[in-house]
């Protein structure tokens, strides 16, 4: 039978990626997809914007509900595609920028000075130089960067908007650290003692305060807040008027449809490692946990994809937790009129992006494992979770749909770096039967870290193209897939 039929792995005891229609109508059109792999070869990253601006909407809508000022900040380190830079100019939101290019591409693509922020980690002359040429609020982080910026400021004979990062901050009695920004202990004193007219840093005009916080704790973005509204209310008999508070990324997504698969998968990947079922990673990969004496240790080491609180759930969460005296953070921050901004990334690339890659071979291992080697490396869906934890689908060309003969299959997928460990996924997969030959692997919901942030061009393995799909009240067809540029 040739019923050119796509699937997803793992029907049985898997991990149900959410997906959008877009992605299937994608799938659903093979002869669509293979053209493009004979224009752009493989793998293909494709972006979709209009579920950036989905997103976005729902961000807007939460604000808007809570009666706050607020920013929406896109963090484009989530995924390098200009088109989502472009979407958010489009919705009227702003680009968090953290390197010189991403600045410098961002002011290209028409980003005015209102509508970015630099957060970089590590602040050159160059960059700063072009944020105070371009009038870009600058994140400070430690009194080096103050004084480089300050000094920079009075060279180009113009004021600094500025904003602090502060970490530090108190939640249940523990002080939460950080590597990044200011200790939210010293930053009083050193603002009173250093920044304004007459003082160390004078070049400054001084607009917000900043945290990014590591991890995923709504509470945790809530207390944060309030310590940065009572320090801007301190701060006030001190001449600083703090017009925003912009606290960072972290917007939990949900990636995945049951709970009860991601609970079921962290029982079985315990239970295999303890020896008690087959392996369902490569090599019994534990994702961060270890066996010692039988016993499991440590922790998974993956992203959590499934979240109910998640999205603009997560935000709403943030702005109503309440002080100890009953306010709201939003209440709060109406009252001070502070405007609330955030830095969302990978939440504003949900749905956006899946990457596809052709099926070059297909071999069995020592253990008689089967191996299917895509054109594709693992630099390309690589992100700091242990492992992309959703199923891929796979579109056959020739799928047989005859059920009286089991022609099922467990696969690995295996990419084309010299390593060992070169795994596109470490959890095995399920398929219904082996995949040919220039079938294509599909994995979804990769634009957020998965597709860019640890891509590598070891062995001069060109850089996978990024095409950009928009669709039409038509079916799916070439002209639908441009590849993202300036334009
Ligand atoms: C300063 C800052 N802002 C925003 C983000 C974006 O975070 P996320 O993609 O989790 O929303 C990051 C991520 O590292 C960050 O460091």
């Amino acid at each position: 039978m040739n019923n050119n039929d796509y699937i997803k792995g793992n029907k049985e005891k898997g991990l149900t990626p959410i997906t959008s229609q877009w992605m299937h109508d994608i799938m659903s059109h093979p002869k669509v997809v293979h053209k493009l792999f004979t224009q752009y070869g493989s793998p293909l990253n494709i972006l979709h914007p209009a579920s950036f601006t989905k997103n976005c909407t729902k961000f807007k809508e939460v604000f808007q509900s809570n009666n706050v000022k607020s920013g929406i900040f896109y963090a484009r380190k989530a995924n390098k595609a200009k088109a989502f830079v472009k979407q958010a100019f489009k919705e009227n939101i702003g680009v968090d920028t953290a390197s010189e290019r991403e600045l410098l591409q961002s002011l290209q693509l028409g980003g005015a000075g209102e509508h970015l922020v630099l957060t970089s980690a590590i602040k050159t002359e160059k960059q700063i130089e072009i944020a105070l040429q371009n009038k870009v609020p600058i994140v400070l982080d430690n009194d080096d960067e103050c004084i480089l910026v300050n000094n920079l400021a009075e060279k180009n004979n113009c004021k600094a908007r500025v904003a602090f990062r502060l970490s530090g901050f108190y939640v249940e009695g523990n002080k939460l650290y950080s590597r990044f920004g200011f200790d939210i202990d010293e930053i009083e004193e050193y603002l009173i003692n250093h920044v304004g007219d007459g003082k160390t840093y004078s070049n400054f005009k001084v607009e917000g305060l900043h945290f990014h916080l590591d991890g995923y704790s709504t509470q945790q973005r809530s207390e944060a807040l309030l310590q940065c509204i009572k320090l801007i209310q301190k701060l006030k008999n001190r001449h600083f008027s703090f017009r925003f508070i912009d606290m960072g990324g972290g917007i939990l997504i949900n990636y995945l449809k049951h709970k009860k698969e991601w609970l079921d998968f962290d029982a079985r990947l315990k239970q295999s490692l303890k020896g008690e079922i087959a392996p369902v990673t490569f090599n019994n990969n534990g994702l961060g946990y270890r066996i010692e004496g039988g016993i499991i240790k440590g922790e998974r080491k993956t992203y959590p994809y499934f979240n109910e609180i998640n999205s603009e759930r997560f935000l709403e969460g943030i702005l109503k937790y309440s002080d100890e005296n009953g306010s709201s953070v939003a209440t709060l921050l109406q009252k001070e009129n502070i405007e609330i901004r955030i830095e969302p990334g990978r939440s504003l690339v949900n749905q956006s992006g899946i990457t596809m890659a052709k099926v070059v071979h297909r071999k069995k291992d020592a253990k008689g494992q089967w191996l299917i080697g895509l054109e594709m490396n693992m630099s390309q869906m690589m992100s700091s979770s242990a492992d992309f934890m959703l199923d891929p689908y796979v579109m056959y060309a020739n799928l047989n749909e005859d059920q009286t003969e089991d022609k099922s299959v467990e696969v690995y997928f295996t990419g084309a770096y010299c390593l060992e460990r070169d795994l596109l996924l470490k959890r095995k997969v399920a398929l219904p039967q082996l995949p040919e030959i220039n079938d294509i692997v599909v994995f979804v919901n990769t634009a957020g870290y998965m597709m860019h942030f640890f891509e590598t061009q070891a062995h001069l393995f060109e850089l996978a193209p990024n095409l950009v799909y928009t669709e039409t009240s038509k079916p799916v067809e070439l002209s639908n897939f441009k590849l993202d540029a300036d334009d």
